[in-house]
C-alpha cells in the first residue's frame, strides 16, 4: 500500500547542522515512529525546549514525545557506548527511554573501538589532506560493513560465545593492519573489548529488533512514520563533495535501504535549509566567507559543532547547490531554518549559479565545486530581530522578500521558517505537511 500521504522524510540539503533536530522534534508530535536511517554518532541534533537543550547523536529526535517509537535503522553505524551515555543522560533528565520507545535494528553495524582508532590514525597520517571527520569511527565502520568479514552487526551482540570468538579474530586482523600502517598504535585488548560488548548486548537486548519488519507492518496499517536524516546532502557518499563526505547515503534516496522499507514509504520530503551555509571539516565550499561576514554568522548562529565543538565554516546561502540537493531527494518543500541569524546585515547575498572558466555551468556538479566562481544575487537586509515573530506577516519586508527569493530560486515552497532555536520558534508558511497546514 502506498504510504506517501502519511509519512514524512526530513533531510538536510547542505553540509549538515541545518536544524534537523528541532524540526524533527516538532513534526514528531503527529507521528508514531521516528526513524534514523543513516550515519551514526557523527550526527548532533539539537532540540531546545525552553531552557532545556538536548543534543542527540544516536537517539532519534522523537524521543521527547511519549507516544513515539524511536527506531535506529539497519543503515546506522551504531556505537553502543555512545548510545548508553545518551540513554543514561536522558533518563537522568526524566526522559523515558526503554524497549517500548526505542528499537534498534539487529542488522545495524556496530562501531567497535578499533573504528575510532583507525579514524584518528588515518586522519593523522593524512595531515593537510585529511577529511576533518568527527573521529567517531564512522568511515572505518562502514568500510568494514562493505568488507563483510570484519564487521559486527548489533544482533551478534546477543550471542556471547560467538561474539568473543569473532572479536578475537577481528582484533587480530586490526592489530596487524595498524602495526603495518601506522606508528605506535595503541594495543587492542581483545578480551576486554569482547566482555564490554557482551555486556552492551545484555543491556541492549530488549531493544534489539527486526525493525524493518516493524516498519513494514506500520506501513501496512498506515501508522505515520517520520524518517530523520543525518548529515546533509552535500556530505552524501555518492552525491556529495567526494571524498570530503561521510560514508553513508544521507539523502531521501537512503531511506529505503537504510530503514528496510519500500521507496514509496518515503512520503513527503521536507528539505532542511539553513538561511545561510555552514560546513565543518575540510572540502570545497564556494560561498564560504572566511572574513568578517563569516565570523558574524558564526557568532550570531552559535556555529560550533554539536558533536565536536569545532567552529563551523560559514558563508552565504548557495541556492544552486541546494536546488541540486532538493531535486536529488525529491523535496516537495523547504524548511528554512535560522532566518533570525540574518538580522543586522545591510545586504545579503544568495548564490544563484556557478561560473567555470568564464562560462555559466548548466548542470550542478559537486566534483568541481572547488574550482568555480559564484554568481550572486544581492538582496536587502533587515535590522529588526525576528526571533519572536509568530507569522509571515510579522516579518520585516526584507525578510519576507528573502523567503520569496529562496522559494523562487529553489522552485518549491518554503513550508516552515525557523526564527529561533526553541521548539516553538517556527512560522508555519506554505507547508503541505499533514497536521501543520494552516
Ligand atoms: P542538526 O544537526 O541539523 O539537527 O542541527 P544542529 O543541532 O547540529 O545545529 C543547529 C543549531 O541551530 C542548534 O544549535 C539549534 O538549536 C539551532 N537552531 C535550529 N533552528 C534554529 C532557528 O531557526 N534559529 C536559531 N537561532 N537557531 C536554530
Ligand atoms: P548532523 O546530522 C555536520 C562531516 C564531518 C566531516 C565529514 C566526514 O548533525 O547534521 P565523518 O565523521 O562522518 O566521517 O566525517 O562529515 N559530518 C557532519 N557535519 N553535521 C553532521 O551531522 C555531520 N556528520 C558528519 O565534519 O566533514
Ligand atoms: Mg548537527
Amino acid at each position: 500500500m502506498n504510504n506517501a500521504s502519511v509519512n514524512v522524510t526530513v533531510v538536510g540539503l547542505q553540509w549538515g547542522d541545518e536544524g534537523k533536530g528541532k524540526v524533527v522534534d516538532a513534526l514528531s508530535r503527529g507521528c508514531r515512529y521516528v526513524v534514523r536511517f543513516c550515519g551514526g554518532a557523527n550526527a548532533g541534533h539539537t532540540v531546545r525546549v525552553g531552557e532545556e537543550r538536548y543534543a542527540l547523536h544516536l537517539i532519534p529526535s522523537g524521543i521527547l514525545h511519549e507516544n513515539v517509537v524511536n527506531v535506529i535503522g539497519n543503515g546506522v553505524a551504531f556505537d553502543p557506548a555512545v548510545a548508553w551515555q545518551e540513554i543514561d543522560a536522558l533518563r537522568q533528565r526524566g526522559v523515558k527511554v526503554a524497549a517500548g520507545n526505542l528499537r534498534i535494528s539487529a542488522a545495524a553495524q556496530v562501531v567497535m573501538p578499533w573504528h575510532g582508532m583507525e579514524d584518528r590514525l588515518s586522519e593523522g597520517r593524512l595531515g593537510d589532506r585529511k577529511i576533518g571527520t568527527t573521529a567517531r569511527g564512522i568511515g572505518p565502520c562502514y568500510a568494514d560493513k562493505a568488507r563483510r568479514t570484519t564487521a559486527v552487526r548489533v544482533g551478534e551482540l546477543l550471542d556471547p560465545a560467538a561474539l568473543r570468538e569473532k572479536v578475537r579474530r577481528i582484533a587480530d586482523v586490526k592489530a596487524r593492519t595498524f602495526e603495518a600502517l601506522y606508528e605506535g598504535p595503541d594495543p587492542i585488548d581483545a578480551e576486554a573489548i569482547a566482555e564490554e560488548f557482551i555486556e552492551h548486548g545484555r543491556r541492549l537486548g530488549p531493544m534489539i529488533a527486526n525493525t524493518g519488519a516493524l516498519l513494514r507492518r506500520a506501513i501496512a496499517s498506515r501508522e505515520p512514520i517520520l524518517f530523520e536524516g543525518g548529515q546533509g546532502s552535500m556530505l552524501d557518499i555518492d552525491h556529495g563533495t567526494y571524498p570530503f563526505v561521510t560514508s553513508s547515503p544521507v539523502t531521501a534516496c537512503g531511506v529505503p535501504a537504510g530503514a528496510g522499507v519500500p521507496p514509496s514509504a518515503v512520503g513527503q520530503v521536507v528539505g532542511l535549509v539553513k538561511a545561510y551555509t555552514s560546513r565543518v571539516g575540510a572540502g570545497p565550499f564556494p560561498t564560504e566567507q572566511d572574513n568578517e561576514t563569516g565570523q558574524r554568522l558564526r557568532d550570531r548562529g552559535h556555529e560550533y559543532g554539536t558533536t565536536t565543538g569545532r567552529p563551523r565554516r560559514c558563508g552565504w546561502l548557495d541556492a544552486f547547490a541546494v536546488r541540486y540537493a532538493a531535486d536529488l531527494s525529491g523535496a516537495g518543500e523547504i524548511a528554512l531554518a535560522l532566518l533570525d541569524v540574518l538580522s543586522g546585515f545591510d545586504e545579503l547575498k544568495i548564490c544563484t549559479g556557478y561560473r567555470l572558466a568564464g562560462r555559466d555551468m548548466e548542470d550542478f556538479d559537486p566534483q568541481i565545486m572547488g574550482e568555480v566562481e559564484c554568481v550572486y544575487e544581492t538582496v536587502p537586509g533587515w535590522d529588526e530581530e525576528i526571533a519572536g515573530s509568530a507569522s509571515f506577516d510579522d516579518l520585516p519586508d526584507a525578510a519576507r522578500r528573502y523567503v520569496d527569493t529562496v522559494e523562487a530560486l529553489l522552485g518549491r515552497p518554503v513550508g516552515l521558517i525557523g526564527v529561533g532555536p526553541d521548539r516553538e520558534a517556527t512560522i508555519v508558511h506554505h507547508t503541505g505537511v499533514r497536521g501543520l497546514r494552516a
